[in-house]
């Protein structure tokens, strides 16, 4: 619960990141029956406690990792084309008074080129990471980056910031929003100040919550938009400064409650079943795809905005597929954006005991809020 009041931070600092991460290990092996305190705390205790903060920064391609055809060419360029550890030794030196950093190249694709099993691999590669680093960077594209951060939201199990970033322009431009958000990515992941806050998103100098975020626009700077709902805090230099705080971290103190059912250590990445999004428009007549969809083994449906007779949905029924619902509003109360739905919809069906139980899951996880406080409203 503290990180959602620690605001205006100044500087990167490594004892309160430090103490908020061993608090979670600790509620974790008292949850587990009163197993020794882990190897993080034992480590973590051994090191000098001015140390910097260790950060991973693992790198997955996109227009950040971009070549340009002329040092002007914001839009003709190759996307995923650098090494991180070049992009790193870019920041150097300032960056090495901010974090202990260390590179990790997982891939060097556009962010459309990855597929559920990448993801798969990619949460199991930042929870190992997390093993000895304290904060985890990760460079993607931005298309598809809103859907990046909420599958990560999901599965990571360290509490532990994760702070994913990217650019609009490539790195080899002038003027090049890539340098900065890489540089601020990793002065946020050190200053502990999203510990317990899931996975966030940084770009143009903000950072967004993984359930709320959306792009909305392919060229501007200021693309990522969290709805009504705003950015999460701002990093300024060294000045990092939290808002507001999505609502996990009311439960920093009980990791069982803090983490998802979505433990990907112990299933693998064919256990996922396959999940599709339906949007609905006027007019609009989807049966003949719910029936293809539910002839080639499609699970999960994500009905956004109608259009679905009642017939041709208790055939797929039959067939095994669950429908859920979510609209095509980019903001509105508890609303999924439809490509975030089919994320929560997969992970669901992958772990439940059953459909129900599934449903349960995909109402209460999609829709988690601070815990509210109910006031008598006199009828009559
Ligand atoms: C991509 O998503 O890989 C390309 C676009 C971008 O990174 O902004």
């Amino acid at each position: 619960m503290a990180t959602a009041h620690r605001t205006d931070r100044p500087t990167p600092c490594r004892s309160t990141l430090t103490l908020l991460a061993m608090a979670f290990v600790l509620a974790t092996a008292a949850g587990a029956g009163a197993q020794e305190p882990t190897t993080d705390r034992e480590s973590a205790e051994a090191r000098d406690a001015d140390a910097l903060p260790r950060v991973t920064v693992i790198g997955t391609g996109g227009t950040i990792a971009g070549t340009s055809t002329t040092r002007t060419s914001f839009q003709s360029y190759r996307a995923g084309q650098l090494l991180i550890a070049d992009m790193v030794d870019d920041l150097r030196p300032e960056i090495d008074e901010v974090a202990e950093v260390t590179a990790v190249q997982f891939d060097n694709r556009p962010s459309g080129g990855y597929g559920m099993e990448d993801y798969f691999e990619l949460s199991l590669a930042i929870d190992r990471a997390l093993e000895t680093a304290d904060a985890v960077v990760v460079t993607t594209g931005t298309d598809t980056m809103e859907e990046f951060v909420y599958w990560m939201d999901l599965t990571v199990r360290s509490p532990k910031p994760v702070v994913f970033t990217g650019a609009m322009r490539p790195w080899t431009v002038v003027g090049s929003d890539g340098h900065a958000n890489l540089f601020n990515a990793i002065v946020l992941a050190a200053s502990g100040a999203t510990t317990c806050y899931g996975t966030v998103l940084m770009l143009n100098d903000e950072f967004h919550a993984a359930k709320d975020v959306w792009k909305s626009d392919g060229a501007r700077m200021d693309t990522f938009i969290s709805r009504r709902f705003g950015a999460l805090g701002s990093v300024d230099g060294p000045r990092v400064r939290a808002h507001r705080a999505p609502p996990r971290v009311q439960h920093c103190d009980t990791p069982e409650r803090w983490r998802t059912p979505f433990d990907l250590s112990g299933i693998t990445a064919e256990d996922l079943p396959r999940t599709e999004v339906l949007i609905g428009y006027q007019g609009a007549r989807l049966d003949e795809a719910v029936l293809a969809f539910a002839d080639a083994g499609v699970r999960g449906i994500v009905n956004a905005a109608g259009g679905i007779s009642a017939e041709a949905r208790e055939a797929a029924e039959e067939k095994g597929v669950v429908f859920v619902r979510t609209q095509r509003l980019r903001s509105g109360g508890h609303n999924l954006l439809p490509q975030k739905a089919r994320l929560l919809l997969l992970l669901s069906l992958a772990f439940a005991e059953d459909d129900e139980q599934a449903q349960a899951w995909f109402d209460e996880i999609g829709a988690m809020d601070f815990e509210a406080f109910d006031v008598p409203v006199p009828e009559g």
